[in-house]
């Protein structure tokens, strides 16, 4: 029973399907000189766990809240504390199942429900004349809102604003505003996004003055056309005034339209004009951006030109504040994505704070802003009472609808309306798209989740793997399942809304869909799932911080670390898979041809020419920096290409420089001033190119050089060189004066979720069955011989009579594996051949090995610096590099294998402080990984800070590893990326490297 004196209807909007009580009509978000009340800050607070505990009369003004608590406005109070002790509940993770009975619209009983209360003084000079009126930008998941007592309405819809007329209710001097704010509604069935359910007033709340004469709606219309130059503006809006555009000249009537030429608005080039709309009340400030969009000729067009869209899918997230975001941190992701080449978002998958697309508009980003809308959850019942389908829920859409488009359409940035994200099918989403191609004609509707797409401008889909968007893009997929609707469909441009799914170690494959995008200009790009990690800052016990995912709260459903798949961490530090996204995508496409001696560069913008880029190449000697100069290059239009000479000091560098030595040539694009979004001189875009090979290397120990090495058999140790071996195992115990755990085969890796997931079953588990994390090491024969030693075994899975043939073969290392140090180094040659009957792939074919912790300090020549696996591999450059061995860890929140090397042509690891360590060189390029944790404690752990060093430096070195794909959601690891067990040689020298080696 609810409390006595709680007017029982009062709370009906709880479980009405109705989007809200008293609320004003929608309209667009704009700055104006009239007054408004800050409402943000410190309001009063209490968390009842139900209807049943709400306190009766909390609305009253002389409601004693002096017992209550405090919670900042705004903020989602599950978020409260959350790094240590969190204070009201706790968010919860859920992907499409809903964590409630699906019953709609009812919710549980269990429904904590949050009481606000707050005091504020209405300034002296807040006019008489007028209307107050109460602005929420954003209340998760249905409010209710009393002002000194008086009911002023009710909503819902909990990324999209709401507005009440308080004007009747306001006090001059002290009024004091109450709010009911509830988790679950009528309205969570609509909200089933894959995020964490937060609940409360998380963006920002106002009191606006609304003078009597001013603007209540305005819409902007700013096309330009790419034929004539010139921009028509014209401005719609309800009230009387004027329209200025000083920079154009401009002086217009409201609803008069004007012609003249213009700088057109893009992505690349976000022009924008300062104007003002003036009526007697009110002067309200815009920013125009004219751009025309359009589909036609099968393309989605900006001012007649067919984009590339470079995108990725955004969630607002920080990890101390959930979706509650600072415009810093706004202003930070749209740097950090422009900085990384990304040119467009998708406002995954609800409207963001509006502030957000002002930044769009200003640095220059496409938009496709998407509606708070998703009823994945009903797919699990086959889709019964889903809401998009059902009359009852019509209004409900619909004013969702209605109020981002018309919250949001002044924004150039913004080119597209997505009805919202995983919703089914039904009539509700097609009468949304009709009332958005009848309000704003002038933009594309986007939705995903119906298939034959008979209601919307773009054919848009998620995660189709390369074979069938290949099939898109030329036009042969397979028909819609209404024949009639299958014509419309093939004349519509495509785009992957989602693909790339980034999470943990990876996106695989984004190359080639890449390649594919450019082949066919049918595909205009996609989306990356998604910019960030939702991870929250948690700390442990013992005060370490980690990043907690589905689960750490104790959820009774949940959906684990799926919610981490993001491009960066939680703390907004780009992962490896961002850094690849942005060589993927690099707008401008450099190619060095060594043998004609030219550089030539493709400017793959769609807009702009390459005049901001300054062209800078480098030439290295294994790695070692030698010349280096500028490169002019003449401003390439959008779409063209030249070729140009190297100039003189060029060529010299490359014909100079030690014999021998592998010699590479960089060439980079930068940025030649200062943008709005990265200093001069970042890097946009970059080519290498090989001028010379290192000298080969020795195929044995050169006589009279290093070898043979002296063979001697003592006891229990066999001495060959600097190696000292165990004769009964035949493993390497030490080398020079570093013990070390000899390297062995090894073909595991701690799955990464790609991995571990899959639509066609998931590859670790197939691993696990086939035993490649248990396999057992049977020696079969020790063979010491003239200055050799041969270690014959079978390597093969308790249960299974498939194995692996691994024989190793130690001798003298040539003279030059042992630089640096004094010779004595010794060549093992692995020899691997399956034997019996295989039907898995296997993660990796290498080696491992183990050394004491204390070489802690990496230098290698190769790919670098960061991670690369065979189909991540295009970001990685060719050079020399170092860091500890923590520092090439990546932290992915769920530990998996991570921090590959490849490429590497030598690798030394060395005590930090100087002294006796490693070099590891060969014949062939090999990877490499260096852990203070072994593979099975990476696989075991669950968080990073699960991890337990145990005094060593776990080394892999690898002939091959598997690709990594994008399994967790989207296809695997493509065929020729497959690692399939056939015969391998790696070749490894193994030498001491002198004291100062290390510190090169
Ligand atoms: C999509 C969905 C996203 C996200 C992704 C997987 O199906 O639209 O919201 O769940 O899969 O991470």
């Amino acid at each position: 029973m609810l409390s006595d004196r709680l007017d029982h209807a009062s709370l009906d909007y709880v479980e009405s399907r109705d989007p809200g009580q008293g609320r004003l009509a929608p309209r667009a978000r704009y700055r104006s000189d009239a007054m408004s009340l800050d409402l943000n800050g410190d309001w009063r607070f209490r968390l009842a766990d139900s209807l049943r505990a709400l306190t009766p009369g909390f609305e009253a003004p002389d409601h004693d809240d002096s017992g209550w608590e405090h919670l900042p406005v705004p903020s989602s109070w599950q978020m409260r504390d959350i790094a240590g002790t969190p204070r009201f509940g706790t968010p919860a993770y859920t992907n499409l199942v809903y964590p409630f009975p699906v019953d709609p619209p009812r919710v549980p009983d269990a429904n904590p429900t949050g009481e606000y209360r707050r005091e504020f003084t209405l300034p002296e000079d807040w006019p008489d004349t007028g209307r107050g009126v109460l602005r929420f930008e954003g209340v998760d998941s249905a409010f209710a809102v009393y002002l000194n007592g008086v009911p002023l309405g009710d909503g819902k819809g909990s990324r999209l604003p709401t507005e009440f007329d308080a004007t009747d209710a306001l006090r001059p001097g002290r009024n004091v505003l109450a709010v009911r704010v509830h988790q679950w509604s009528a309205g969570s069935y609509l909200e089933d996004q894959d995020m964490w359910w937060l609940s409360g007033i998380f963006r920002p709340v106002a009191l606006l003055h609304r003078p009597e004469d001013g603007v209540g709606d305005l819409f902007v219309h700013a096309e330009y056309d790419h034929l004539t130059g010139k921009g028509t503006l014209r401005v719609e809006s309800d009230a009387t005034g004027r329209v200025t555009v000083p920079e154009l000249g401009l002086d217009l009537a409201v609803g008069e339209r004007a012609e003249v030429p213009v700088e057109p608005w893009t992505a690349e080039t976000p022009r924008l004009y300062d104007a003002e709309l003036t009526t007697a009340g009110e002067r309200v400030r815009l920013r125009i951006g004219f751009r025309t969009v359009t589909v036609s000729g099968g393309l989605l067009r900006v001012n007649g030109t067919p984009l590339l869209l470079r995108g990725v899918n955004r969630h607002e997230w920080d990890p101390d504040t959930g979706r509650t975001l600072t415009v810093g941190t706004m202003r930070q992701d749209i740097e950090l994505m422009k900085r990384h080449n990304i040119n467009a978002v998708r406002t995954s998958h609800y409207p963001p704070d509006g502030r957000f697309l002002d930044l769009c508009d200003e640095l220059g980003l496409w938009v496709i802003d998407e509606c708070d809308l998703e009823t994945h959850g009903f797919y699990l019942n086959g889709w019964r009472n889903n809401p998009s389908a059902d009359p009852a829920w019509r209004d409900a859409l619909l004013d969702r609808m209605r109020r981002m488009v018309e919250r949001d359409k002044n924004h150039a940035s913004v080119i597209m309306w997505s009805l919202g994200n995983e919703s089914g099918t039904g009539d509700n989403l097609r009468a949304m798209a009709d009332w958005s191609h009848e309000r704003d004609p002038g933009r594309p509707v986007h939705y995903e989740g119906d298939w034959d797409s008979g209601y919307v401008d773009v054919y848009s889909r998620m995660y189709a793997d390369h074979a069938e968007t290949d099939r898109i893009g030329r036009g042969t997929e397979d028909p819609t399942t209404d024949p009639e609707l299958d014509e419309h469909r093939r004349s519509l441009p495509f785009i992957l809304c989602e693909y790339g799914h980034a999470m943990g170690n990876g996106p695989g494959g984004l190359s080639e869909y890449q390649r594919l995008f450019e082949q066919h200009p049918r595909l205009q790009g996609g989306f990356i799932w998604e910019w960030i990690d939702h991870g929250v800052r948690r700390r442990t016990a013992d005060g370490r911080e980690f990043f907690a995912y589905g689960g750490d709260f104790g959820e009774v459903v949940h959906d684990g670390n799926f919610v981490a798949d993001g491009l960066v961490f939680p703390d907004r530090v780009p992962s490896p898979g961002l850094t690849e996204f942005k060589k993927v995508v690099e707008p401008v496409a450099i190619r060095v041809d060594a043998a004609a001696r030219t550089v030539s560069v493709r400017n793959g913008l769609d807009f702009a020419d390459t005049g901001h880029l300054r062209f800078h190449w480098q030439v290295e000697d294994e790695g070692v920096p030698g010349g280096q100069g500028e490169l002019t290059v003449p401003a390439v239009a959008a779409g063209d290409s030249i070729v140009v000479g190297w100039p003189r000091e060029l060529s010299e560098a490359a014909d100079a420089g030690p014999a021998g030595a592998e010699r590479w040539l960089t060439v980079a694009a930068r940025l030649a001033k200062d943008e709005p979004w990265a200093p001069a001189g970042h890097e946009v875009a970059w080519a290498q190119e090989r001028l010379a090979p290192g000298a080969p290397v020795a195929a044995a120990a050169a006589p009279g050089t290093a070898g043979p090495a002296e063979l001697r058999v003592d006891g229990g140790r066999i001495t060959l060189g600097d190696g000292v071996f165990d004769a009964g195992t035949g493993r390497l115990v030490r080398l020079g004066t570093v013990p070390v755990e000899g390297p062995r085969l090894d073909v595991w890796r701690a799955p990464t979720d790609n991995d571990s997931r899959g639509r066609h079953g998931s590859e670790a588990e197939k691993w696990r069955a086939a035993g490649l994390d248990r396999l057992e090491h049977k020696v079969l024969s020790v063979e010491p011989g003239e200055g050799t030693l041969t270690v014959t075994t079978r390597v093969a899975a308790a249960g299974s009579d498939a194995a692996l043939s691994a024989v190793y073969r130690w001798s003298a290392a040539p003279a030059t594996a042992s630089e640096g140090g004094a010779g004595g180094a010794l060549r093992l040659t692995l020899e691997v051949r399956p034997l019996g009957a295989w039907d898995v792939t296997l993660p990796r074919v290498g080696l491992r090995a183990a050394v004491p912790a204390a070489l802690s300090s990496v230098s290698w020549f190769g790919a670098g610096p960061h991670e690369a696996y065979p189909d991540t591999r295009a970001a990685a450059r060719v050079g020399r590099f170092a860091s500890d061995v923590d520092g090439l860890q990546t932290p992915y929140l769920f530990p998996q294998e991570n921090g590959s090397r490849a490429d590497v042509r030598w690798v030394g690891l060395a005590p930090a402080g100087g002294g006796e360590g490693l070099r590891l060189s060969g014949p062939s390029p090999f990877s490499f990984a260096a852990r203070p944790w072994s593979s099975e404690r990476l696989d075991a752990a669950a968080h990073p800070t699960e991890l337990v060093r145990d005094g060593l430096v776990h080394l892999t070195v690898d002939a091959a590893q598997q690709g990594i794909g994008s399994a967790s959601c989207g296809p695997g690891v493509l065929p020729e990326y497959r690692l399939l067990p056939a015969p391998t040689v790696l070749t490894v020298d193994w030498a001491v490297w002198g004291a100062t080696a290390g510190t090169e």
